[in-house]
């Protein structure tokens, strides 16, 4: 399933034996229980439709699980992004450094912002843009650079904090991915001058459907981010506004689930970070087979997808789908070479190589909250009969 499949939500228990039965393994499945719809539905019957109180509830919330002063939510991880670039004082004329390899999402929102995205080469170690990379590619007109903590994992940060800091520069984090992931003890959305999350259904929690939350501390870039999210307002009155501003808020009905699936976050993530461990022992020394890199000690991954390297990618990909094991590729273009970026801003083969190359080998293995050891045992077995076959 690439990124923008329908995901659909969690199966009910006796079909994940169905599922085995017929080997038919999904890359991944939001969860929606009982207790979910019922506070949708609670949410539907007694609040307002938009922005009621679950919504200030889920965003206090958030905030106290990030460690941040607020949360402000928004309709999406995109908007999310292009709100606190805009909050942060990005506009035309301004570039922002970011990582080709990630979803396109990340360089769009800076052109939403009215800005020119620039991009320095992923590591191949952790396919993560490095602080190092990113000082490489800084120009006079960078004002903010945006790391992305690609398939949940944490870029390291107090690298980026010190170049930010030393260059003048805005930092803000594309934690579109990495709901809940922690660096030297602090969770993923609390360096930044903001950061960003996206609620997507294949995320590690979901609203139920799109939605997005910006974090910050500053004071001045939530009043700007709140403001710019519901049509300009500045809280004072309804129809005088002090911004231009776009209709990007978050319903109640999605915020309640919100909620609830917050709760459940450290769980899952635990369960996903378990579930990574096994598919490392299973598939250790396997030839053509390079796993995902170990978490350093000061960093806690919470694995969005496990993502194995293979120059036989295709072949492993296609062999799994004649078992009914879904795959994913994330992602089969790096940003520079998409057509619109071709197009407006002249890149071609070879800009990125990195980025070029793991775009070609990347396969992503099924892996969500409640998948069962025999199905990740299922699929290593089929894994390496392809490696083998
Ligand atoms: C790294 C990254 N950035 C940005 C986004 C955009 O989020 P959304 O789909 O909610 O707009 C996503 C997810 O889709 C993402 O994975």
């Amino acid at each position: 399933m690439e990124q923008h499949d329908r995901p659909k939500t969690t199966a009910p228990l006796n079909q994940t034996a169905q599922m085995l039965q017929t080997r038919r393994i999904p890359l991944m499945n939001p969860v929606l229980d009982q207790e979910m719809i019922e506070a949708a539905l609670q949410a539907l019957q007694n609040e307002k439709f938009v922005m009621g109180e679950s919504v200030h509830k889920f965003e206090e919330e958030f905030a106290r699980y990030c460690g941040t002063r607020y949360a402000i939510s928004t309709g999406s991880g995109t908007a999310a992004l292009q709100i606190a670039l805009q909050s942060l004082g990005v506009a035309q004329g301004d570039s922002v450094l970011t990582t080709p390899f990630s979803f396109i999402a990340t360089s769009n929102s800076i052109i939403h912002a009215g800005a020119t995205p620039e991009f320095s080469d992923a590591d191949p170690t952790d396919f993560n843009l490095s602080a190092h990379a990113a000082e490489m590619g800084m120009t006079e007109r960078t004002k903010a650079i945006m790391p992305v903590h690609l398939y949940g994992r944490p870029c390291r940060m107090d690298e980026f904090q010190e170049l930010a800091q030393r260059k003048g520069v805005r930092l803000i984090e594309d934690a579109c991915q990495a709901h809940g992931a922690e660096y030297m003890g602090k969770r993923i959305g609390s360096f930044g001058d903001a950061a960003c999350f996206s609620f997507y259904p294949s995320k590690n929690m979901t609203v139920g459907g799109d939605g997005g939350m910006i974090t910050t501390n500053d004071e001045h870039v939530a009043e700007a981010a709140r403001g710019l999210t519901d049509c300009g307002r500045d809280g004072k009155s309804k129809y005088e506004m002090s911004r231009i501003g776009y209709t990007s808020r978050l319903n109640s009905s999605n915020a309640a689930i919100g909620r609830i699936q917050l709760k459940r976050l450290d769980g899952w993530n635990l369960a996903r970070r378990r579930i990574a461990a096994l598919y490392r022992r299973e598939l250790e020394n396997v030839d053509k087979i390079e796993l995902p890199v170990e978490d350093k000690p000061e960093s806690r991954s919470v694995y969005h997808l496990f993502v194995i390297r293979t120059p036989i990618r295709d072949l492993i990909k296609s062999k799994l789908a004649s078992s009914g094991i879904e795959t994913g590729v994330h992602y089969p273009i790096p940003i520079h070479l998409q057509a619109p970026y071709r197009r407006i801003y002249g890149y071609s083969e070879g800009a990125f190589p990195t980025s070029e190359l793991l775009a070609r080998e990347v396969l992503s293995l099924p892996l969500h909250a409640n998948m069962k050891e025999e199905e990740v045992k299922i699929v290593c077995e089929r894994v390496r009969e392809a490696v083998t076959n």
